[in-house]
């Protein structure tokens, strides 16, 4: 049976996407059996596909549709998107979808990416992240480091703590290649969020190396076995 953990980030374009493509790219380099469920997204290419199910099926094999059940073509917040067309979410569908999409009984471990951050709205009173604390599973966060992002990390990991999920720990992902004192924000995100550091990814728009989705791995591997 698959053990599933959570990805969710400081907001949308945190990098989600980015790291869990690099941290799955580092799994299946070890030899783990690894798939991705993108349960809920907005904005499709040309061909009708969700890029980050595309991201991330290119990563472990799957199809697309496997990675991505739950897909509305306007790219806007998935239950606005969602009510435009007629739709709805709800915390019953997205338990469907798991029943729906059992991995393969070979698989270990299973990556699901959010959508947006971690209280992203379902309907008028549900959230994603009810979902995820029902499931109980355990949380990573990608902090989008740029100008800000230590107002939305503790603002974050203070919700996810109030809410009594398992933390596996941070990725501080850079979004901001000129950031004015850098070096002094990735200290003071350690020192503040009091969680496992897992990797510091630098910006590079052509995607992290072998080696640091390598060594992501490892240490991701080091706190998930002893969450
Ligand atoms: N470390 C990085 N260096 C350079 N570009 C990055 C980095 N991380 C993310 N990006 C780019 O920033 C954009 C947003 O990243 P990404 O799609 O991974 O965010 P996300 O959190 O998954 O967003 P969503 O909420 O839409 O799922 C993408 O174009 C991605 O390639
Ligand atoms: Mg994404």
């Amino acid at each position: 049976m698959a053990t599933h953990f959570f990805v969710t980030g400081t907001d949308t374009d945190a990098g989600k996407t980015y790291c869990s493509a690099a941290l799955l790219r580092g799994l299946v380099a070890n030899g783990v059996r690894c798939a991705a469920l993108k349960p809920i997204a907005s904005g499709v290419d040309a061909a009708g596909h969700n890029t980050d199910a595309k991201a991330l099926a290119a990563v472990t094999g799957q199809t697309v549709h496997a990675v991505n059940p739950i897909c509305f073509t306007l790219p806007t917040a998935p239950h606005l998107a969602a009510q435009a067309q007629g739709d709805s979410l709800s915390l019953a569908q997205l338990d469907a979808v798991l029943v729906a999409t059992k991995p393969e009984p070979a698989c270990e471990l299973t990556l699901v990416e959010g959508a947006g951050g971690w209280l992203l709205p379902l309907n008028a009173q549900q959230y994603l992240a009810d979902w995820v604390i029902a499931q109980q599973w355990p949380v990573l966060l990608v902090v989008g480091v740029k100008l800000g992002c230590l107002n939305h990390s503790l603002l974050t990991v203070r919700e996810l703590r109030r809410a009594g999920v398992p933390l596996l720990g941070y990725i501080a992902n850079v979004l901001d290649p000129e950031m004015h004192y850098l070096a002094e924000t990735l200290q003071d995100l350690q020192s503040r969020l009091q969680l496992p550091c897992l990797a510091t990814l630098p910006y590079a728009p052509q995607g992290p190396t072998d080696a640091q989705c390598a060594a992501l791995a490892q240490t991701f591997l080091q706190n998930f076995n002893g969450s």
